[in-house]
C-alpha cells in the first residue's frame, strides 16, 4: 500500500474529459464514467483515477474525504470575467426590460462608461475586497480558475490599479486567476480615440508585460473598428501576449477570422458570425466561448449557434462572463443549464466546455479541466447522482465539496 496525502471516495459517479487540448465534434460528447468513482491526491496533483474499490486497496491516506454518493468532477473553469469593478448596475435592467438595447445605452453614456466612473473613484483596497467576496462565490459554486480582465480603468493609473488588484487576488484567493488587459473595451469619453489607441499599441503593452497574460479587445459598433482591431492585436501580438477577442456580440464586424488567423487562443460571445470565419475558426482550433447567461440577461434573444459550431469542428467553451452590465451571475451550473436548454448541447458536451475546453481558452488545457493522472486536484463534488441533475436543478448551488490543488477548501 502506498501513502499518499488524500483520498475521495463513495461517489455515485465520477465524470470527466480526456487529454489536454480542447475536444470538438463528437468527442466534445465523450466524457469517462466511473460508478463509485474514487481520486487519489498526492502533491496537489491527481495520482491516479478508478473505483473506490480499487483505491482503497492501494492506498493509505490520513485523509479520507468521503463523496457521499455524490458526483465527482473537475473543477469549473471560467475563462472569461470582469471581476473588478466598482458599484453595480441595477437600475439599468427596467431600462433593458423595456426595450432599450444595450449598445444604445452605452452610446447615451451609460453601461460601460457608468461602470469606469465607479471604478476610476475607488481604492484598491476597496475593489479587492469587493472582488474577494465574489471570488468566494465562485468558488462555492464549484468554479476553481477564472480569468479576470480589466476595461473599467480606460486610462494608464487605473489600467494599471486593476491590474495589480488582478494580481493580489491571484496571490490571495484560493482560486487561479488568469490576467488578462482589456484596455481596449471601449474608447473613454475624456480621452482622444487616437491618443488611447497609440497608448495601447505601445506604453501599455511594455508597462504591463508582467502583469497581464492575455490582450483582449471589444469589436463592435460603439467600442472598436475592424481597422483598430487589427492594429491593437497586431501589436499586442508582436509585443508577446497572447490574445482574445470580445466579437460578434452584437453584429458580425467580421474580426473573427482575422483574429484566429493571427493566433488567438479565443473568440467570446459570437453569437453573430458567418459559416466562412467559423471555418477558419475550425481550421486553426480557436476557441469559441460562449456566454448564454449575456443573452439571458439582456434579452437579446439569440443565443449563438453552438450546434453548428461543433458540426463544423470549432472547440466551444463555455464562460460566466461575470460583469456588472451584460451578466451579474457568476454562477457556471447555471451557465451549463442555459447551454443545455437554449443551445441545445448535450450535458456532456457542457462539462466538457466548461472544464476542459475552458481551460484549453487560456491556455492551461495541459494542467486542469480534466481528472487524470498529472493534472492539478481541482476537483468538486456535487449532491446529485447523474449530470443531467445539474440543468435539471437550474438556478441554485449543487456543489457540496471543492478541493483546489489537493487542499480541501
Ligand atoms: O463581455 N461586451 C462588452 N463587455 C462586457 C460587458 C461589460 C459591461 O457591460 O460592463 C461583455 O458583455
Ligand atoms: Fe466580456
Amino acid at each position: 500500500m502506498k501513502k499518499i496525502d488524500s483520498l475521495i471516495i463513495n461517489s455515485s459517479m465520477l465524470i470527466t474529459p480526456l487529454g489536454k487540448t480542447a475536444k470538438t465534434g463528437k468527442d466534445a460528447g465523450v466524457l469517462k464514467q466511473i460508478k463509485n468513482g474514487a481520486v487519489a491526491i498526492n502533491d496537489g496533483k491527481i495520482l491516479e483515477v478508478g473505483t473506490t474499490e480499487k483505491l482503497t486497496k492501494k492506498y493509505i491516506t490520513e485523509q479520507t474525504i468521503d463523496a457521499k454518493n455524490g458526483l465527482i468532477m473537475p473543477g469549473f473553469v471560467d475563462c472569461h470575467t470582469h471581476l473588478v469593478y466598482g458599484g453595480s448596475r441595477e437600475n439599468e435592467m427596467a431600462k433593458t426590460l423595456a426595450g432599450t438595447p444595450y449598445l444604445k445605452i452605452l452610446k447615451d453614456g451609460g453601461g460601460i462608461h457608468s461602470t469606469v466612473k465607479k471604478t476610476r473613484e475607488e481604492t484598491s483596497y476597496e475593489l479587492e475586497n469587493s472582488a474577494m467576496k465574489r471570488l468566494d462565490l465562485m468558488l462555492a459554486h464549484g468554479t476553481t480558475t477564472a480569468e479576470i480582465k480589466t476595461g473599467y480603468g480606460l486610462e494608464p493609473d487605473t489600467e494599471k490599479k486593476l491590474l495589480k488588484v488582478i494580481k493580489a487576488l491571484n496571490a490571495k484567493s484560493e482560486l487561479d486567476i488568469v490576467s488578462t488587459f482589456l484596455g481596449a473595451h471601449i474608447v473613454p469619453k475624456d480621452i482622444p480615440r487616437e491618443q488611447y489607441i497609440d497608448w495601447l499599441c505601445t506604453t501599455a503593452l511594455t508597462e504591463f508585460k508582467d502583469l497581464a497574460e492575455f490582450v483582449d479587445i471589444f469589436t463592435e459598433d460603439n467600442a472598436y473598428t475592424l481597422a483598430e482591431t487589427k492594429k491593437i492585436l497586431q501589436a499586442s501580438k508582436t509585443a508577446g501576449y497572447k490574445i482574445k477577442i470580445h466579437a460578434g456580440q452584437f453584429n458580425d464586424l467580421k474580426a473573427s477570422g482575422f483574429a484566429s488567423d493571427l493566433g488567438a487562443v479565443s473568440i467570446d460571445h459570437l453569437e453573430h458570425i458567418s459559416d466562412s470565419q467559423l471555418k477558419t475558426m475550425s481550421k486553426n482550433k480557436t476557441c469559441a466561448v460562449l456566454m448564454p447567461g449575456v443573452v439571458y440577461y439582456l434579452n437579446t434573444g439569440k443565443y449563438a449557434d453552438a450546434r453548428k459550431m461543433l458540426k463544423l469542428g470549432v472547440p466551444v467553451a463555455l464562460a460566466t462572463d461575470f460583469n456588472p452590465g451584460s451578466c451579474p451571475s457568476f454562477n457556471m451550473q447555471f451557465i451549463i443549464s442555459l447551454a443545455c436548454k437554449e443551445m441545445k448541447m448535450t450535458i456532456e458536451e457542457a462539462i466538457t466546455s466548461a472544464t476542459l475546453n475552458s481551460a484549453y481558452a487560456i491556455d492551461r488545457a495541459k494542467y486542469i479541466g480534466s481528472l487524470e493522472k498529472g493534472k492539478q486536484a481541482d476537483i468538486i463534488i456535487l449532491d446529485i447522482d447523474n449530470p443531467w441533475k445539474i440543468p435539471y436543478h437550474f438556478g441554485g448551488n449543487l456543489v457540496t465539496t471543492v478541493i483546489k490543488n489537493g487542499e480541501l477548501i
